[in-house]
Order: structure tokens, then sequence, then C-alpha cells
């Protein structure tokens, strides 16, 4: 079997990407082709892996990535994420809607027989953030690609290399006091990134998996306060919580624009402050198994 990871350089793609060279059975048949903007240089212990070329703003590179493809797994963020910045076309709009769009369409192609798409969780016709209405796009042109498909909507993806939770890990570690954006009370379903992972690579096995969307979140709805302090548990540590009005923050990031990586904008804060609850019922009909609590997957990597 061939299989395509776009964003196989990325925190979920890397992982996805271990976890199915993990499986056993698959053997030396099974090549994975990992899309990255730039390949030269790259390389990966397992001789069953490959980087190849490819930017999803380009359908000529992504004709040639998906050649003789399988399967198609798409995991692409753009850089800087949650923060667009539209001068780079670094935004949903362009990445999100219009990149899935075109992987599609290259998909539907080079004959690849499935897409498995990691979406978000609250993604919905309903919402009107960027962010739900890229998915949106992205999910119909994955559906209607003429390819089997599943598509994978996680809540908040945690582990080593995430881009989010480990940064309050280290403000834990080095300041005496953890800035929390807002009132603390808002809730999602952390979901740690093996678990993750794991339900992407039985989505590219499994036959039960084919035309499903799937949520994929902890057994745990927990408020970011609950986390901030499951977190402190894990570490051993007891630092105070120090909450700062949303509208304050947003006034204060707003000039960050001017430079050139800016950590935070308005519209970020919002990202960072939805909820993200999903019906977990699907994931574990399915996969058949239950996901990890957020005190086990913090133990996992952060003890080690
Ligand atoms: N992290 C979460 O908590 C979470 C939660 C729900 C859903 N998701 C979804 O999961 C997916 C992956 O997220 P992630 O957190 O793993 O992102 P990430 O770590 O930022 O990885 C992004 C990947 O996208 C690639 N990329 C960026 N721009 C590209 C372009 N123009 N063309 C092709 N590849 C490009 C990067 O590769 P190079 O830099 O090597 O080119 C990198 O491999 C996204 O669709 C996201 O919406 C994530």
């Amino acid at each position: 079997m061939r299989i395509l990871i776009t964003g196989g350089t990325g925190f979920i793609g890397g992982h996805i990407r271990d976890a199915i060279l993990r499986r056993p059975g698959l053997g030396d048949g099974t090549l994975i082709r990992c899309m990255t903007r730039d390949a030269s240089g790259k390389s990966h212990g397992d001789p069953r892996v490959s980087f190849v070329a490819g930017d999803v703003r380009d359908e000529a590179s992504l004709a040639c990535a998906t050649e003789g493809v399988d399967v198609a797994v798409h995991c692409v963020q753009f850089p800087n994420h949650p923060v667009e910045n539209p001068s780079k076309g670094h935004t949903y709009l362009e990445i999100d809607a219009g990149g899935t769009r075109r992987l599609a369409a290259a998909c539907r192609r080079s004959a690849v027989r499935r897409i498995v798409y990691l979406s978000g969780a609250g993604t919905s016709e309903d919402r009107p953030e960027p962010w739900f209405r890229a998915k949106v796009v992205a999910e119909r042109a994955v559906r209607e690609s003429g390819c089997e498909w599943t598509i994978l909507r996680p809540s908040w993806v945690y582990g080593p290399e995430d881009h989010s939770l480990n940064r309050f890990v280290a403000f834990i570690r080095l300041l005496p006091v953890v800035p929390v954006i807002g009132d603390g009370k808002n809730k999602v379903q952390p979901v740690a990134i093996w678990d993750v992972a794991d339900a992407a690579a039985d989505s590219v096995l499994l036959d039960a998996a084919i035309n499903e969307t799937i949520g994929l979140g902890g057994p745990e709805e927990l408020t970011m306060d609950e986390i901030l302090e499951t977190v402190q548990r894990v570490m051993g540590t007891r630092r105070r919580l120090i909450h700062q009005p949303r509208w304050l923050v947003k006034l204060a990031v707003a000039p960050l624009a001017l430079l050139p990586r800016p950590p935070l904008s308005p519209a970020a804060v919002d990202f960072i402050l939805q909820e993200a609850i999903v019906d977990i019922g699907p994931a574990r009909r399915i996969f058949g198994r239950d996901f990890m609590s957020l005190e086990t997957g913090l133990r996992k990597y952060l003890e080690s």
C-alpha cells in the first residue's frame, strides 16, 4: 500500500506516520510518502518513508505527490496557526478550504482509493467563524471527491511537540503565576496525540471507517482551569492562575499585527477560546476502544 501524508512533517501528521509504521503485519510493501513544502535534505530512519515536495497551493505539485498513491491522509495547517497572514496566503480560506479542494481534485485524478482528512471539532454549516467556514468547504470537497473518505474531527490535541498545551507547561515551569486568557471556563475535550494518530492509522486500514465523520475527544469535558489543574498535579506544582479578560487581550494583541510573525491576533484569541466538545460514541463504535484521560496522557510524556 502506498500512503501519502500531507503535513507528514507536522505535529499530527508525524505521529500518524509513526502510528502506521508501528502496525504489525504491514511489512515492506507499505510505503509512506510525506509531503512537505521543502523536501531537500529530509530523511527518516525507516526505509519505508520518503519525502516529496508539494504545496497545497500548487496543483502541479499535488499531481506528482498523489501519483500511484492508494490512501491520502491530509493534515496540513498554515504556518503560525492560528494567526492568519493574508499577505503570504496563510489563511483558512487559502490553505484549509482551497488547499483541501485542490488535494481532493488531485486524488480523484490520480485514482486515489481513500482520503482520510483531519478536520476539527465543532465544524458545522451554522458557524460563521472563518476556520469553520473553511472546514465545511474542505469536508465537502473530500466527501464529493469520488474517493472513499473518512473525516476525523479532533478536539484539542495535546502531546509532545504540540503548539498549545506545551506553552502552558513552559509557563508553569518558568513563571511564578500562569496567565490564562478569558475566565478559564471554556470547555474542551483534550485528546492525546497517540489516540488521534491511532484513529487515523485505523482509518487508513479499516473498512468500518469508510464514509464516516468521526469526532475525536478524550473521555472528559474539562474547563481550561481544570486542564491547568491537571497539568500542575502531574508536574507536582501549584501556581496561581491569573485570568485576563478576553476583550483586553484582544485589544493588547492588535498592534502585534505589525510584527513579521505575531504570536497572537484578536481572531486567534477567539479561536483559542472556542469550546470543542465532540460525541465520542462513533469513535468508540468504529475503533473499538476508549481514549486515554488527560492525566494518563500527560503522565505518558511529562514524566519521562
Ligand atoms: N493540533 C490540534 O490540536 C488540532 C485539533 C483539531 C484539528 N487539527 C487539524 O489537524 C491538521 C494538522 O494540524 P497540526 O497541528 O499537525 O499542524 P502543524 O503541526 O502546524 O503541521 C502543519 C503541516 O502542514 C504543512 N504545510 C504548511 N503549509 C503547507 C502548504 N502550503 N502546503 C503543504 N503543506 C503545508 C507543514 O509542512 P512543511 O512545513 O514541512 O511544509 C506541516 O507538516 C490541521 O488540518 C488542523 O486543522 C489540529
